[in-house]
């Protein structure tokens, strides 16, 4: 069990992420789990220097007798680690102590990552020799290669939002690309929007940045445009993070209309939009595209500020793997982030460029066989939770990669931790909100093999069934890396 130096919870903060007790347990109890929970999840970090028992004793109104016999259970099932002068911090058991773990093998619906896409070793296949040429030059750039580039502003204008290679700079993947923004445009305390829920390392790159979140609700049904436009009205952020199509973990997509009305606001009210089309090509059955969101821009020019930045990715449509995202903005903002790029990375490798030039080309078949594969997965996963948790309710996204179940009670943490325990990696709801909300959601991909998606959804409703308020000692750690 080691134990690392972080940081410090504030009692205050604590109580926030605690939330609602359970009322049918004793206190320190429900207490001691819902601590567990958090570190468990990740949202109290391994190394965080928990709040004294005197301090929680006060911040929550308890007494001090119940604030450690919580703390005390919380060290005998070997989460919390207790020092003489330094405090107690949080940790994460070592595997041998985990009660309920089994050898079966591991099956992962935590992360949307989907397989490469099929015709990709082709591709793979074909580029191989010419992977020579990258051996001519440096060998990596800040811009992209200008082959790529052209590539990716052709397929903008194709799609009616006409583009500049200049106006594209090709980074390592859509998440490279929102820290890069993040930390060019925001200075400290600045205020930025996010929907909720959304997709965590977003919001992790925009707090790393210094910005101060504000939210606006999305739902399977899509977004409250009315909120969203109020918010940015009354916040005035400098930044909003928006994904408006097959939205991460919703899989909604904003209505045409809805976009233009967000585009007008934002510009009238100078918030530069961080629009994240990672997830853009993943339709399955929307039966409408509205092509780019920046087509809603109001200003047209390649040089004079839209105040809309999109951001590109294979990774989902093609595969995870190649590292390959863009943004693409006006010229102007395209020098600032060139320029401020080198204090984080020195320029994406030019043997992966290679292979998306090859990729851009062969975009429209690629994309068909990605649908076909997310058609089948989407059907079955959908049918298997039907059948075995009917007591859920199982939206129908016309794309993207996941799920956004909703459960019949606010167990989301719970049941993470008891599917991990028997070899099921989850992501709990509230993992996708700054706030702790979403117990009553789990975000479910259906990327893995079908044989997985069988045997996950068998093991998820065995779980949902066992699971009660007073069963969830049986507890899992999650060690992910990521959540994609
Ligand atoms: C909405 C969204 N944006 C960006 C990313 C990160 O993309 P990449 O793998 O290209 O870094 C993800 C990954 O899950 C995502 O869901």
């Amino acid at each position: 069990m080691s134990v690392l130096s972080g940081s410090r919870l504030s009692a205050r903060h604590l109580v926030g992420l605690i939330g609602d007790l359970d009322p049918d347990r004793p206190v320190y109890d429900a207490l001691a789990e819902r601590v567990r929970l958090l570190i468990a999840d990740g949202r109290v970090p391994a190394g965080t220097r928990l709040p004294s028992e005197r301090e929680l004793a006060a911040q929550t109104g308890r007494s001090r007798t119940t604030i450690v016999a919580a703390y005390q259970a919380l060290r005998d099932a070997g989460y919390l680690v207790s020092q003489q002068g330094s405090g107690s911090r949080a940790v994460l058991p070592d595997s041998g102590q985990l009660r309920g773990a089994t050898e079966a093998r591991a099956i992962d619906f935590a992360r949307a990552v989907p397989p490469p896409v099929e015709g990709l070793r082709d591709i793979f296949a074909a580029v191989g020799l010419r992977m020579v040429e990258a051996l001519d030059g440096p060998g990596f750039d800040l811009l992209g290669n200008v082959a790529l580039r052209r590539a990716i502003a052709q397929r903008y204008t194709d799609r009616g939002l006409p583009t500049t290679p200049d106006q594209v700079m090709v980074t390592m993947g859509g998440q490279h690309a929102i820290s890069l923004i993040a930390h060019t445009l925001l200075v400290r305390a600045d205020i930025a929007l996010i929907e909720a829920p959304t997709y965590p390392h977003a919001y992790d790159a925009l707090q790393r940045a210094g910005a101060r979140l504000v939210t606006t609700p999305v739902t399977s049904e899509g977004w409250d445009v009315e909120h969203l436009s109020d918010t940015l009205a009354s916040a005035r952020p400098a930044l909003a993070y928006l994904v408006p199509d097959f939205h991460n973990p919703t899989g909604a997509s904003m209505l045409p209309e809805d976009r233009a009305e967000v585009a007008k606001a934002a510009s009238t009210l100078g918030t530069t939009l961080i629009i994240d089309e990672t997830t853009a090509d993943l339709n399955i059955d929307r039966t409408w595209d509205d092509g780019p969101f920046a087509r809603h821009s109001r200003r047209r020019s390649p040089s004079d500020g839209s105040g809309i930045i999109t951001v590109g990715s294979l990774s989902k449509s093609i595969w995870g793997g190649l590292r390959l995202g863009w943004i693409r903005a006006d010229t102007a903002m395209i020098r600032r982030l060139a320029h401020a790029r080198p204090a984080g990375d020195l320029g994406t490798p030019q043997m992966e460029q290679l292979l998306g030039e090859q990729i851009m080309a062969a975009m429209p078949g690629l994309l068909q066989r990605r649908r076909e594969l997310l058609t089948e997965h989407r059907t079955v996963l959908t049918r298997l939770l039907e059948e075995q948790l009917p007591q859920w309710t199982i939206p129908h996204p016309e794309g993207g990669l996941s799920l956004w179940a909703q459960l019949d009670k606010p167990a989301s943490s719970a049941l993470t931790s008891l599917c991990e325990a028997h070899g099921l990696s989850l992501v709990a709801g509230p993992k996708f909100s700054i706030d702790g909300a979403f117990e009553r959601y789990i975000r479910l991909p259906f990327t893995s093999p079908i044989a997985d998606l069988e045997d996950g959804v068998a093991l998820l409703a065995g779980a949902w069934e066992q699971l009660t308020f007073r069963d969830t000692t049986r507890t899992g750690v999650s060690r992910l890396p990521a959540v994609v």
